[in-house]
């Protein structure tokens, strides 16, 4: 079904003596269903005829009267439409009956590699990791609805030469891994580092590791190989803790690319792309420092597995859109990568690479957020603080503790501030603000979701799902209104998709929590008489969007609260 924005600027247009692009803007006045369009002004300019002269010749031709109020004319001749309540009571009626709730999907599906969270093994997943995961996460949700094949990946820091200090250091200390934490793995990490640092002898022996790790698949490789799965493991229990859909069969680390890369530099260089420096294998970037592909010593770096990657997505998984969900400091980066990549030939024009970036998680002091002793923090405490946040916040309400209704509710909380944020903004992690039911939050949706569950519960059946006799109407401003933000799911959505910026749907979400609100303050739903089936269908409707909405946002909508 075509919006009603989609109708009445097709009419418009074709109203038009000229090809004119309509822009129809949803208009901040009070009234519902109200759009605005300066078209009179341009076609009046176009013509060389007054704003309003234009308007009465494009009113003349289009007839918007099944959709529209008579349509005025104000300012310096802005057209403004009011849609009708009969017109817009259609299209509650036909949302009750959609599955997708207007949202077409898109005729052109792509397959989209989504590339985020990417923590690095033997390290605990720390703050730096929350918006990576979480902004991406939405977006893969999102991306699928619209009906994309999405493909995530994990590209996990699994490789490097600080395996080699790390598991000297294991085979020194006698440290079993059998059965290790993730955090006593993080805490031979640091160790492992400050004897490096501290011992020349140890740091030669860390060399000869790194050495027989990229060589030989005996048991240094074994050891590195139980590091990696530790480490999967770890993250696996924090992407179930969030509610991100990552699972370990998207885990696509780094190492993954070590067959490929004497591959790729052979590649690079029949492309005429490699140099020589200094025993290095570099690809010189003008303006800038070059990209170091191979280091001296042979081994292969970050660019260099990143290329691969670009290399077997588009090559291998047949990619037609890479989207990487990263932040704001690797833009660089990827900008390199996505560049070298064009002209190795890896990556044709027809594929569109994107690097999403966002902003920095800051304390309330406004700094990068760090624990006391100036460690970056790790993520599960961060998580586990906003839960407990929950615990206190749902025993002021009930007397049942369930612990899982708080993680939902604690979980949601920190996700919905972080989507919220604006991504290419920073933003103060403050678990109070986010925890809580008042204003624009995660727990305020999720109450609102709770509180149309129980009201369509106590009305008995749920409308909407099957057919009603009683035809839908719609008469108080405040019905008018949350039918018209009803109407506007899907214009939320594809501005979310096309900006990759989650905090549009977010916004969309709250202002429908709040026309909910409003229309429940003044409009009696149960004991309504002639108004109650059409009552219902409203609050069907709204509870199916928050919850669509809320899912693509990766959050829970608990039926209770
Ligand atoms: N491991 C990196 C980090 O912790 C992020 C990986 C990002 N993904 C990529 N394809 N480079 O910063």
């Amino acid at each position: 079904m075509p919006s009603a924005e989609q109708i009445i600027s097709t009419r418009l247009a074709a109203a038009s003596p000229i090809p004119i692009p309509v822009e129809l803007r949803e208009a901040t006045r009070k009234e519902f269903g109200h759009f605005q369009t300066n078209l009179p002004i341009r076609l009046g300019r176009e013509l060389g005829i007054s704003p309003h002269a234009a308007a009465d010749r494009l009113l003349c031709q289009a007839d918007l009267s099944d959709l529209c109020l008579p349509p005025t004319i104000a300012g310096a001749g802005f057209l403004n439409l009011t849609l009708r309540p009969e017109y817009l009571a259609e299209c509650v009626h036909a949302l009750a009956g959609d599955q997708r709730l207007g949202v077409a999907p898109d005729p052109a599906p792509q397959r989209v590699v989504v590339d985020y969270s990417g923590p690095n093994v033997a390290k605990e997943m720390h703050v730096g990791h929350l918006r990576s995961t979480v902004i991406g996460d939405a977006l893969a949700r999102i991306l699928a609805f619209s009906g994309h094949e999405v493909i995530r990946q994990n590209h996990i820091g699994d490789w490097g030469t600080q395996f080699g200090m790390l598991i000297e250091q294991l085979f020194e200390e006698g440290i079993e891994t059998e059965g290790m934490s993730l955090q006593a793995l993080s805490a031979a990490y640091r160790q492992a580092q400050a004897h490096f640092n501290a011992d020349s002898e140890f740091a030669d022996r860390s060399r000869a590791r790194v050495v027989e790790l990229q060589q030989s698949d005996g048991r240094t490789r074994e050891i590195w190989r139980r590091l990696v799965d530790i480490s999967v493991s770890a993250f696996d229990e924090i992407y179930r803790l969030l509610d991100v859909q990552l699972r370990p069969a998207d885990v696509m680390g780094e190492s993954a690319y070590n067959p490929d890369l004497p591959v790729l530099l052979a590649e690079l260089d029949r492309a005429g792309l490699l140099k020589e420096s200094d025993g290095a294998r570099i690809v010189p970037i003008p303006g800038n420092a070059p990209m170091i592909v191979r280091k001296r010593d042979g081994g292969f770096g970050y660019s260099a597995t990143d290329l691969a990657a670009v290399r077997y997505r588009v090559g291998r998984l047949k990619a037609d859109r890479l989207v990487y969900i990263h932040d704001a400091r690797q833009a660089l980066h990827f900008e390199q990568i996505f560049g070298v990549a064009r002209q190795a030939g890896w990556l044709p024009d027809r594929v569109p690479a994107q690097h999403v970036r966002f902003g920095s998680v800051l304390g309330e002091n406004g700094q990068p957020l760090k624990s006391r002793g100036g460690d970056v923090v790790a993520l599960r405490a961060l998580l586990h603080i906003a839960v407990q946040a929950a615990v206190t916040l749902l025993a002021d309400r009930s007397s049942t503790a369930d612990p899982e209704l708080a993680r939902q509710v604690g979980i949601g909380a920190v996700k919905y501030a972080d989507l919220s944020a604006g991504r290419s903004r920073d933003y103060v992690f403050a678990v109070h603000r986010m925890v809580t039911l008042d204003g624009d939050t995660g727990p305020y949706l999720q109450y609102a979701h709770a509180r149309l569950c129980s009201l369509l519960d106590r009305a008995g059946d749920e409308p909407g799902q099957q057919p009603t006799q009683q035809p839908t109407q719609f008469t108080d401003p405040a019905e008018l209104h949350l039918a018209f933000v009803l109407t506007r799911f899907p214009a939320a959505l594809s501005d979310t998709l096309a900006t990759l910026e989650p905090h549009r749907l977010c916004g969309y979400l709250y202002r429908l929590a709040t026309a909910f609100s409003a229309f429940y303050e003044r409009c009696p739903v149960i004991r309504a008489d002639g108004a109650r089936a059409s009552r219902l269908t409203l609050c069907s409707v709204t509870r199916r969007t928050l919850a669509t909405g809320l899912n693509l946002l990766g959050i829970c909508a608990p039926k209770s609260m």
